[in-house]
């Protein structure tokens, strides 16, 4: 039997946000641009570009300012989202004009502590907040340790469920589930997604996967038979949460627009263009790419199997 799979899906490139964060020498900020505008070029239309959080806790971040300006000046057309753990951080980011927030509350209460020093119930009350002292920001909730915590192990759907809904109350519109260290498997993503899709029928929902134990692309299939045409993803498998011991990279943008394409599955991405972005990053960038597609040398002989 087969399965029809959407015809397009939405990649929301979460390079400069996701993808730079856990770097640990300083990319710098005409680097980052760089490869941004590169991205663009590719073919993104949506981005994770930066993130307002403390720079005492990831200093990758401290240009978000510049970062966003950049993005303003240059890409007006792309949907911009900056991440955003706190009310702080969300009056930083619409001040630069920012219209399209991911803000984080961990499924896990220890990672939520661990990541963004704040208890489910503090987060909550910060996400009201925000509504109200924002209210021309989008929010789209986005939830790491859906999957697996780092430091509790195992999270209950109940608990993933509980906290969308109380986040929905508060003003989020939009729900991206996160494997942030990496530990879902493919029956594991179908079964949090039905349970999420049931729960909230109708409702943008996205899904947020590492690669951690190579998974990640075998994941993204469960989503997208189940439905999910929204995929957060970073070049070259760049990636990680500081927070979180243990997580790897991003399932890579170049790998997922790849199987996607080879099935006829659109995303809008140009694969050439976009792995001179990636080429970009391994130039600039001092960090490993576990990504395949980059270092596979084969592509362009390979390129006919493209639909
Ligand atoms: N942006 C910039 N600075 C911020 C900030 C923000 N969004 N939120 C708080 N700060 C500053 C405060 O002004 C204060 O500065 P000061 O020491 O100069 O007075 C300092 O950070 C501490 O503020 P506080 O509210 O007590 O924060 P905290 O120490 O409890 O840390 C967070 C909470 C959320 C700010 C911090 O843990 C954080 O930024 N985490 C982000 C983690 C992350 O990005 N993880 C990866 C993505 S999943
Ligand atoms: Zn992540």
């Amino acid at each position: 039997m087969t399965t029809a799979l959407p015809q397009s899906v939405r990649i929301t490139d979460i390079t400069g946000r996701d993808g730079f964060q856990n770097v640990k020498t300083w990319i710098p900020t005409e680097t980052k641009k760089a490869v941004l505008s590169q991205l663009v070029e590719a073919g993104v239309t949506a981005m994770e570009a930066t993130s307002f959080v403390s720079p005492k806790a990831i200093p990758q971040m401290a240009d978000a300012a510049e970062i966003v300006a950049h993005m303003l000046e240059n890409h007006p057309g792309v949907t911009l989202v900056a991440l955003v753990p706190n009310l702080k951080g969300a009056q930083r980011a619409a001040e630069c004009g920012v219209r399209h927030i991911a803000y984080i509350i961990s499924a896990s209460v220890a990672h939520n502590k661990a990541n963004i020093n704040r208890t489910h119930e503090e987060s909550l009350a910060d996400l009201a907040a925000i509504a109200e002292a924002c209210p021309g920001l989008e929010i789209t909730l986005s939830m790491p340790t859906v999957f697996g915590c780092p430091f509790t192990g195992e999270v209950m759907l109940d608990t993933v469920l509980y906290l969308l809904d109380e986040s929905l109350k508060r003003g989020a519109a939009k729900i991206t589930l996160c494997d942030t260290i990496g530990v879902a498997n493919p029956v594991q993503v179908k079964h949090v997604v039905r349970g999420v899709l049931d729960r909230f029928p109708g409702r943008d929902i996205g899904v947020h996967l590492h690669d951690t134990h190579g998974m990640g692309l075998a994941n993204t299939f469960a989503a997208l038979e189940m439905g999910i045409d929204r995929f957060e993803t970073a070049a070259g498998g760049l990636g990680g949460c500081p927070f979180a011991p243990g997580a790897a990279g991003n399932t890579p943008t170049e790998d997922t627009v790849n199987m996607l394409n080879r099935m006829g599955v659109r995303t809008g991405i140009d694969l050439e263009k976009y792995l001179r972005a990636v080429a970009t990053v391994k130039d600039g960038v001092e960090a490993p790419l576990p990504g395949h597609l980059h270092a596979a040398r084969t592509y362009a002989e390979f390129s006919f199997y493209t639909v």
